[in-house]
């Protein structure tokens, strides 16, 4: 899901098969250019949500002597994943339907080194007055009944033009290793598959959820030993 790139071109495919006709010139006319500066103007949001992590996990690297960042994935959501998204609700596919009803357009994924590494990244995060955080869900103290444990994030942050500031939303999903290996095999097994998950095969992923969480925890135990030794010397 992270590697989709917008394209105005596959759009204009999707809203044919969709449309009528008229209806679909008539977007295209009014809505590529507008379309092509709101996705330009989403993926300076994500490219300003990374820096921000980026330079977190420089900073604090130096004062734990690790660095609570594993790694950081960005995506701008496909034409054809935002259309699907405004359809399912009702609405027509403009440029201010997509700014006021698709919250996940930029989307960055933080995969941490460890649970208590989601928490003080978010928080920073949340301290920085320049950031508004939109809505919170806390899949980690709240797991999803599959199993999906995440912290999601939906941030509103300040994008500077030539000739002035624009709001942009950007969706951060903050995990564990753990957490992000189960999310995308869970996401390969079971996601537009035309079959349906049997009862056991749900339990079964959620146990593999529980033994992922499990791990995190024994392995922030050993980092918080190791750091114990460390001090002690
Ligand atoms: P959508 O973005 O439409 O899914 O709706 P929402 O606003 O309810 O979003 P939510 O914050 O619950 O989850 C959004 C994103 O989290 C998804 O697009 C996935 O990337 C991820 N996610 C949520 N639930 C699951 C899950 O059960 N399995 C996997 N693999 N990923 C999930
Ligand atoms: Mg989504």
């Amino acid at each position: 899901m992270f590697e989709g790139h917008s394209d105005v071109s596959q759009l204009e495919k999707t809203l044919m098969s969709r449309l009528p006709a008229k209806e679909i010139r008539k977007w295209i006319q009014k809505y590529s250019t507008p379309y092509r500066e709101l996705m330009s103007y989403y993926k300076c949001a994500m490219m300003e949500v990374c820096t921000k992590f980026n330079v977190l996990d420089e900073e604090l690297s130096l004062r734990y002597d690790r660095n609570p960042i594993e790694s950081i994935k960005s995506r701008l959501k496909t034409p054809e994943s935002i259309l699907d998204k405004l359809q399912r609700r009702g609405l027509y596919p403009s440029v201010e339907n997509i700014e006021e009803n698709v919250f996940d357009v930029a989307g960055v994924r933080v995969i941490c080194s460890y649970v208590s590494d989601i928490y003080m990244l978010a928080d920073a995060l949340e301290k920085q007055d320049d950031i508004v955080i939109v809505r919170k869900k806390d899949y980690i103290k709240e797991p999803k009944e599959n199993g999906y444990r995440s912290l999601h994030l939906i941030t509103e942050i300040p994008i500077f033009l030539h000739d002035r500031k624009r709001m942009m939303k950007v969706e951060v999903q903050l995990r564990t290793i753990s957490m992000d290996w189960w999310a995308s095999l869970e996401h390969k097994i079971c996601y537009k598959k035309d079959f349906i998950v049997t009862d056991e095969m749900r339990q079964e992923l959620r146990e593999c959820a529980e033994i992922g969480a499990r791990l995190d925890a024994r392995m922030e135990t050993l980092q918080e030993r190791a750091n114990l030794l460390t001090d002690g010397k």
